[in-house]
């Protein structure tokens, strides 16, 4: 085993570092508080190599590893979770899912221009009726010979108004239930796609989240991907890559949470001393540092394993579960350590909080990890 970084996963993770503090600290709390997509940090994470950084570079990707990739989520996470989550989305979600499940003439036309960042994609699985529990997939997509007819409704559909390339699960042959589900690759501009409202979220506001409406979509056959009744679990294989990404995402927040709590911690004085030198707090850093060690460690046996081609489903759902749990328990302390200041907005502690909590709730909340996990004990 070696837990040392390779050369290249430093270089990742100090270059996603250093735009992180020079950049995305600039404008987080602005962007947080009017709910502002980060366009233009989008576009110059773009330029340095982020945003298909997985992609083989045949497809005109970045060719770096799940562990580069990781490094890269948690640290822009520690600033701003909500440009890490337009990443995360875009990389684990749908590029991965796409290099692994598309065609070579679907790899052309959609996954290069994704891989190159000039467009984004977005990933079209939970439904009013169907969250937790994604069989249930009413959004329908007929069979009409040439071309498929997409009506229905998603939800909860991170980067909706900015991507461009929707993967789309729907269901052709309702009699036979999850079986009967399609995936496809949809370009947001078709005639008949219309945006819901976009929801007013309590933290990841910068990263915006709307319902699509399909009404009378035409989509054409060679766009769907895989054989026909194959979009479930190509969408159960996309989750179980995404959820590296949101796992690496919360144990960002929670080390964010904590290099704000050390330093505040330092500098606070009470009882004529920093807080740090009261058990009260330094327990609490340690435990904080105990958490965040064993999510990241979490997270890059998912990551590795994932990299040298063995299952990973199960480590990566019990990477998310953890991490986001953690991630939750950490960001509370860290408001606890800040006393008053950490209530407010300035100290940045207060919205590190808002966001973990997303992190238990999307890609599959705790509950569904745990119940990934105890299928695969029990099976
Ligand atoms: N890979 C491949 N196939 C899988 C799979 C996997 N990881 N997991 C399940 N399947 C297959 C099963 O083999 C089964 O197929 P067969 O019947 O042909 O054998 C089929 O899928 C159904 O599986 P289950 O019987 O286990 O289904 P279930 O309904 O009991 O449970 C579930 C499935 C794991 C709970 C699943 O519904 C699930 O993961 N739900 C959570 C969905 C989720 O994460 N939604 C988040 C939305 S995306 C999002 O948040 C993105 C964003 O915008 C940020």
């Amino acid at each position: 085993m070696n837990f040392k970084y390779t050369e290249e996963q430093e270089m990742i993770r100090q270059a996603a570092k250093d735009y992180a503090d020079r950049e995305l600290i600039q404008d987080v709390l602005e962007r947080d508080a009017k709910a502002i997509f980060p366009v233009q940090h989008i576009k110059n994470l773009t330029e340095l190599g982020f945003m298909g950084m997985m992609v083989d570079p045949k497809y005109d990707g970045g060719g770096l590893d799940s562990i580069s990739y990781a490094l890269a989520i948690e640290e822009i996470s520690k600033i701003d979770a909500s440009t890490a989550v337009v990443i995360s989305v875009h990389n684990s979600l749908v590029c991965y899912a796409m290099e692994k499940y598309c065609s070579e003439d679907q790899k052309e036309k959609y996954l290069k221009i994704l891989a190159r960042g000039e467009k984004i994609g977005a990933f079209l699985l939970s439904e009013p009726e169907a969250g937790s529990d994604a069989t249930m997939q009413r959004t329908t997509a007929e069979d009409k010979g040439e071309y498929y007819l997409l009506n229905g409704t998603k939800n909860w559909i991170s980067g909706a108004k900015y991507a461009s390339v929707y993967l789309v699960m729907a269901q052709t042959h309702p009699e036979k239930g999850h079986r009967g589900v399609n995936a496809f690759l949809v370009d947001k501009e078709t005639q008949g796609i219309s945006l819901g409202q976009h929801e007013d979220k309590m933290g990841m506001r910068s990263s915006d989240t709307y319902s699509v409406m399909f009404n009378d979509v035409k989509v054409p056959k060679e766009d769907r991907i895989g054989e026909d009744g194959f979009g479930f679990k190509f969408a159960m294989q996309a989750l179980e890559a995404g959820r590296i990404g949101i796992a690496a995402q919360a144990t960002g927040i929670a080390a964010g949470a904590m290099e704000r709590s050390i330093k505040y911690a330092k500098e606070r004085k009470t009882f004529g001393q920093p807080i740090a030198q009261h058990q009260a707090i330094a327990f609490k850093l340690s435990n904080m540092a105990v958490k965040i060690e064993a999510a990241r460690n979490f997270v890059h046996k998912a990551a590795w394993l994932k990299d040298n081609n063995l299952p990973f489903g199960v480590a990566s759902a019990m990477a998310k579960q953890y991490a986001a749990d953690i991630a939750m328990e950490v960001t509370t302390d860290a408001v606890q350590v800040h006393g008053g200041y950490g209530y407010v907005k300035e100290y940045h502690v207060e919205r590190l909080m808002r966001e973990a909590k997303l992190t238990q709730i999307y890609e599959g909340t705790s509950e569904i990890q745990k119940i990934i996990i105890s299928r695969y004990l029990l099976k």
